[in-house]
C-alpha cells in the first residue's frame, strides 16, 4: 500500500475507531433467492431510487423523522407525493422537521422509551381514520451507559420493543391498504457484532458483557428478526414487511458516544460512508418499488435482497418465532387494550385478501 493521504486517513481511523467498527465475522451475503434485482447500488440515492413513483394518496409513517436518515426518507416521501406522519421525541421536533419539508406531513410526538407515548403516537394516527400504506421504523439510539428500561437493556427496548408495540398497533391500518408495507431499520451490526448465541433470551437486561456495541447489535438483530417474523405471520395479505441496512452515514446515531469514537466514525463515513441522501435510499427503495410489491420477509443492504450465511441468525425461524412471544409478554398490557389482526382470518382468506399474495422467504 502506498503512502497517500487516503490511506494514512484509513489506517489513522481504523486504529482510532477499533472499538466502534464492527468485528470480522463469517457472514457472507448471497443474493436473496426469488426476489428480482434491482437497477439501484450502493450510490443511489432516495431520489433516484423514487423516481418513477407517484405516492399521491399514499400515506406514509416515518418514525425519528428529525435527522439523519428519517428527515431524508421523509423529505423524499413528501416529495413524491406521500401524506407523511413524521415522529419525532416531542412534538416541537417533530414539528420543526415537518416544516422543512416540501408536501404533507403531519407531526407526531413519539417516544419509543414510554410505552405511553407509544400508545398516544399510535392512538393519534388511528384518529385519522386513514390507511396506512408505509409503515418505516427508522427511529434508533446507540450509545450511552447501560440502563434498564421497561424492564430490559435500553437499546433492546427502545429500538426493538418500542417499535415492536408501535407495529402492532398500527396493524389495523396497514391491512385496510391496498398494499401495506412495513420497512424496519436494522443494521449489518446485527450480524456482525451480535452475541454469537443471538437474542439472549435469558438476559435481555444484559447483567452479563455489556458494551454498547454488542448491546446495540443486539437490538439491531431484534429489529430483522421481527421484521421477518411479521412477515410470516402475514404470509398470505398482501402486507409486507422487510428490514434494511441504510450503510455507515455520518448522523446523529452515535452522538452519545464517547468523543473519541465520534471522531473516527465521522472520519471512517468520510472515506467509506455513504451520504445522507444514499442512506435513505434503501428505507425508500423497499417501501416503495413496483418491484417489490409480493416481497416479504427479506432484508436488504444497497437496494437489493440479501440472505446472510455464516453463523449470523438473521434467518433463524426459532428465535424469530420465540423473540415475537417474548415481545408479546414484555407489551402485553399496551397490546390487550386495541384490536388486533386474528392471524387466523389472515389464514382463512376473511381479511386482506385483495390480491396476489406476499411470498414470504
Ligand atoms: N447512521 C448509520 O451509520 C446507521 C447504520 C446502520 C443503521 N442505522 C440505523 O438507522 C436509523 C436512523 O438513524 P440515523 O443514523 O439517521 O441516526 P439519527 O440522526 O440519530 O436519527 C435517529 C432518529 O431516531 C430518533 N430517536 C432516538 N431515540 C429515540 C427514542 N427513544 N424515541 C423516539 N425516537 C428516537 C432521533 O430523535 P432525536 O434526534 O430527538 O433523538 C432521530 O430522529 C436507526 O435505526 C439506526 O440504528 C444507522
Amino acid at each position: 500500500m502506498g503512502f497517500t493521504r487516503r490511506n494514512f486517513l484509513k489506517a489513522s481511523t481504523a486504529a482510532i475507531v477499533a472499538p466502534a467498527i464492527p468485528a470480522c465475522s463469517d457472514s457472507v451475503l448471497v443474493p436473496a433467492a426469488g426476489v428480482p434485482l434491482g437497477q439501484f447500488d450502493a450510490d443511489s440515492t432516495a431520489e433516484e431510487v423514487t423516481q418513477e413513483i407517484d405516492l399521491t394518496g399514499k400515506i406514509a409513517v416515518v418514525t425519528g423523522c428529525t435527522s439523519g436518515i428519517g428527515f431524508e426518507t421523509m423529505r423524499v416521501l413528501a416529495l413524491r407525493g406521500a401524506y407523511v406522519i413524521g415522529t419525532g421525541r416531542t412534538l416541537q421536533k417533530a414539528s420543526d422537521a415537518c416544516a422543512r419539508v416540501k408536501g404533507v406531513t403531519t407531526p407526531v410526538e413519539l417516544e419509543l422509551s414510554d410505552y405511553d407515548s407509544i400508545v398516544a403516537c399510535g392512538e393519534a394516527i388511528r384518529s385519522l381514520n386513514s390507511p396506512i400504506d408505509i409503515l418505516i421504523c427508522n427511529a434508533g439510539m446507540r450509545g450511552g451507559d447501560r440502563e434498564i428500561v421497561n424492564s430490559v437493556e435500553k437499546h433492546f427496548a427502545v429500538n426493538h420493543l418500542g417499535h415492536f408495540l408501535l407495529v402492532n398497533r398500527l396493524l389495523e391500518r396497514l391491512y385496510l391498504a391496498w398494499q401495506g408495507r412495513v420497512v424496519v431499520v436494522s443494521s449489518r451490526a446485527a450480524y456482525r457484532d451480535a452475541p454469537e448465541a443471538g437474542i439472549l433470551f435469558d438476559d435481555l437486561q444484559f447483567r452479563r458483557d455489556w458494551d454498547v456495541r454488542t448491546a446495540y447489535a443486539h437490538s439491531k438483530l431484534a429489529n430483522a428478526l421481527f421484521s421477518f417474523e411479521l412477515a410470516r405471520l402475514l404470509k398470505g395479505t398482501r402486507i409486507t414487511s422487510n428490514s434494511v441496512h441504510p450503510g455507515v452515514i455520518s448522523t446523529n446515531i452515535i452522538r452519545d458516544e464517547a468523543a473519541i469514537v465520534r471522531y473516527g466514525f465521522s472520519l471512517l463515513t468520510k472515506i467509506s460512508g455513504k451520504s445522507i441522501e444514499a442512506g435513505a435510499a434503501t428505507s425508500c427503495y423497499v417501501a416503495t418499488s413496483p418491484i417489490l410489491d409480493s416481497i416479504s420477509g427479506h432484508y436488504f443492504e444497497d437496494c437489493d435482497a440479501v440472505t446472510v450465511t455464516g453463523g449470523a441468525h438473521m434467518h433463524d425461524r426459532e428465535q424469530a418465532s420465540r423473540l415475537w412471544l417474548r415481545s408479546e409478554e414484555l407489551t402485553r398490557n399496551f397490546l390487550d387494550q386495541i384490536e388486533r389482526p386474528d392471524w387466523s382470518d389472515f389464514r382463512n382468506g376473511i381479511r386482506g385478501n385483495r390480491g396476489p399474495r406476499a411470498e414470504v422467504q
